[in-house]
This record gives C-alpha cells, sequence and structure tokens, in this order.
C-alpha cells in the first residue's frame, strides 16, 4: 500500500477521504476534535506539496437526503481556523457547481466537498456517484480510518477509478498501531473489552482468543458471560441467546490457555437511572430485580492485578454506565490504569476514548484510534475495505 508520501502530488487535484463525522452540541459547536487534529499532518504536507486539496467526508446518517443539520459547514469553518486558511464549503458533493469550483482551484486551495452522505450512492456505493467523485481529482487519498470498514463510494468505490491512490498518514499509524499491538506485540498481551452487547463484540472477542494471553471483560456484556456460568443477574442487562456462545468461548478460552477474567463484584441498582438505590454486591448477591450498572472495587482490583506485568493493552468498551456518576467509578478506575500503566496502551471506540478523556488520561494512553466500527472489524481480524481498496 503506498502512502501519499510515495505519489507525486504537487500542483495536482489530491481528493483526500477524511472522516470529519464528529459530535457536535445543540449549537452545532464541536465537542470532540480528535477525527481532525488527527487528519492534520496529511493536510498540511500536501499543502507543503502545494496540491489543491479537495476534502470529502460524511456526517451522521442523513439517508441520502440533503438535511441541513448534517451540513459540513461547521467543520470547514473549524477547519479553517486551525490551518490559519480559508476553506470554501462546495455546495453539493458532485455536480456541475462543484466541478467549476475544482477546476478553478490553485496550488494550496483547500475545497471541502458537501456531505457525501447526502446522496444515496455513497452507502450504495454507486459506480456512476463513485466515478462523479472520481472525476474531480488526479489522486485519492483515504486518510479516513473510522469509516473505511464501510463499503461506500468515497471508500472503495472512488480508489477502483484512480489510478494514483495511497494512503494518508492518519490510517497509515492506525493500521501501524494496530498490527504492532496484534500481530507483534510485546507479551504479555491483554484485551480489555466493555460495553453494552456480547452481539457487536462476539467475533472480536473470538479472534482475541487467538491473540491475547489475558480477556479481562467487563461493562453489561460481562453479564451474559456471568450468566452463562450459572450466576443469577436478576434484571441485569442479559442477551439470552447468546449464552451458548459465552459458554463456548470460556471453554475455548480454557482450552488454549488464555486467562479470561470477569466481575466479581458489581455496582448494583434497582434501576437504570443517575438517582438510582445503588449497592456494592458480590456476584452472588445481585438482589431481584436489580441490575448490574459497573464493575465492584473488587473487580478493580483483580483487573489491575491481571494488567500490572501487561506490555500490551488493548481496551475496547466501558466497564459501565459511566455516563451516570454513581456507575463512573470503575470506567474511571481502569482509565488510570491503563492512563498510569508502562504498557503501550491502545483504545479505540467512542465510549473508550470519551472515557478517557473524562477522566483525564488521554495524554496517557499511547495510542487513542479514530475508530468505532473500523476498530472492532480489525479486532475481528478482518481487512477493512476501504485498505483493500488501496491496493488493487
Ligand atoms: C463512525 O463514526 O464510526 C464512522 O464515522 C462511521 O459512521 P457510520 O457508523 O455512520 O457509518
Amino acid at each position: 500500500m503506498k502512502t501519499i508520501r510515495d505519489l507525486d502530488i504537487a500542483g495536482k487535484r489530491v481528493l483526500i477521504r477524511v472522516d470529519f463525522n464528529v459530535p457536535m452540541d445543540e449549537e452545532r459547536r464541536i465537542t470532540d476534535d480528535l477525527r481532525i487534529r488527527t487528519a492534520l499532518p496529511t493536510l498540511t504536507y500536501a499543502l507543503e506539496q502545494k496540491a489543491k486539496v479537495i476534502l470529502c467526508s460524511h456526517l451522521g446518517r442523513p439517508k441520502g437526503r440533503r438535511i441541513e443539520e448534517y451540513s459540513l459547514a461547521p467543520v470547514a469553518g473549524y477547519l479553517g481556523e486551525i490551518l490559519a486558511r480559508p476553506v470554501t464549503l462546495a455546495p453539493d458533493c458532485v455536480g456541475g457547481e462543484v466541478e467549476a469550483l475544482v477546476s478553478s482551484m490553485q496550488e494550496g486551495d483547500v475545497v471541502m466537498l458537501e456531505n457525501l452522505r447526502f446522496h444515496p450512492g455513497e452507502q450504495a456505493n454507486d459506480p456512476e456517484f463513485a466515478k462523479r467523485l472520481a472525476g474531480l481529482a488526479d489522486v485519492y487519498i483515504n486518510n479516513a480510518f473510522a469509516v473505511s470498514h464501510r463499503a461506500h463510494a468515497s471508500v472503495v468505490g472512488v480508489p477502483a477509478y484512480c489510478r494514483e491512490k495511497g494512503a494518508g498518514f492518519l490510517l497509515a499509524r492506525e493500521l501501524e498501531y494496530f498490527h504492532r499491538s496484534i500481530d507483534d506485540p510485546v507479551r504479555p498481551l491483554a484485551a480489555m473489552v466493555g460495553g453494552a452487547k456480547v452481539s457487536s463484540k462476539l467475533g472480536a472477542l473470538e479472534n482475541m482468543l487467538t491473540r491475547v494471553d489475558r480477556l479481562l471483560i467487563g461493562g453489561a456484556m460481562a453479564n451474559t458471560f456471568l450468566k452463562s456460568r450459572g450466576f443469577d443477574v436478576g434484571a441485569s442487562r442479559v442477551e439470552d441467546d447468546l449464552l451458548e456462545s459465552a459458554r463456548q468461548l470460556l471453554a475455548d478460552a480454557a482450552a488454549k490457555g488464555v486467562r479470561v477474567y470477569l466481575p466479581v463484584d458489581v455496582i448494583a441498582a434497582d434501576r437504570f437511572a443517575p438517582d438510582a438505590v445503588c449497592k456494592q454486591v458480590t456476584i452472588q448477591d445481585i438482589p431481584a430485580g436489580w441490575m448490574a450498572l459497573d464493575i465492584g472495587p473488587a473487580t478493580v482490583l483483580c483487573f489491575n492485578e491481571a494488567l500490572a506485568d501487561a506490555r500490551t493493552i488493548i481496551w475496547n468498551g466501558p466497564m459501565g454506565a459511566f455516563e451516570m456518576d454513581a456507575f463512573a467509578r470503575g470506567t474511571m478506575a481502569m482509565a488510570h490504569t491503563l492512563g498510569t500503566s508502562h504498557a503501550l496502551t491502545i483504545t479505540g471506540g467512542g465510549d473508550s476514548n470519551a472515557a478517557v478523556r473524562k477522566f483525564g488520561e488521554a495524554e496517557n494512553i499511547t495510542y487513542m484510534s479514530t475508530g468505532g466500527g473500523a476498530f472492532l472489524m480489525l479486532m475481528e481480524g478482518r481487512e477493512l475495505p476501504g485498505v483493500r481498496a488501496l491496493a488493487d
């Protein structure tokens, strides 16, 4: 796979697929700019090389229709500020007006195309839509790791029509960190997985078993594993249809000699609410009708012990409902554990990154991935369609 450095981009129209699908508040102010800041090295490099930079991204899920609340206007404004140069927002991402705008570009200009998902052709990977996008550029660069698991037009369609293509620095860096931690890790390698659902992470857990030395499971998904071992988890969220899969996974882990750590105590609540009545109980003592919403302090001690001599740690998914203070301690404790660890630490997924930031550890994590679904797909051991498209 070539990177932008391997391509001659001077004076050329370079279409850079970025993932500027960033969270915003009600006033449409960007609340987390990680995906923008991490894209900057590629953009500044292209500008230094005197390229004409055309950026394209999606924002949200407007389902193929033009909906102003999903306009990339706030992102273009924000980017202009941090690049300290004008970023022109095109009226659309394809069409005559956009073509005219692009053909008037000078070296060092930056144009941002309007939200790709205003057109149904983007998610449908429509060849005509891909051709029109590809027609805007001489060179295609994928710098959008976080959407590279989607076989969408701007991710896999456009590169099929561009002879000159490669990865931006962000995509290359994400892959490098991930492969360093999984394919060639300094051991012991531990994965800590949490979040709400086993179903969305079963593939990742199965693949992790073939890679890691230790697997720590927290968050609501731990309930399904606990129930599969015969514990009564009360009214906790459980995926009953996955009890057998959970049992099998634990058996596979034992057969492979992978140590699996499950909660030994939890913070149980009488309902899912910030002001719920809650108490710390062992997993044998969850009251009937109550639900586990965080790992307890004894579990934190066990998890810390399991991570103490780890040299590489991958974290995906929070340990509890950390958005509510009453159930944030487990996630906070584990964020601090990673933040103070000497291991190479990698976090992926919006919730884990939000937790790391909320608890002040962002600076202390070796690498925070910008990907959610893309990160999981790598954890599943699968190749990203967007990466495959660059090799073609
Ligand atoms: C993400 O936020 O994970 C990416 O931008 C992909 O967005 P999507 O899940 O709407 O395809």
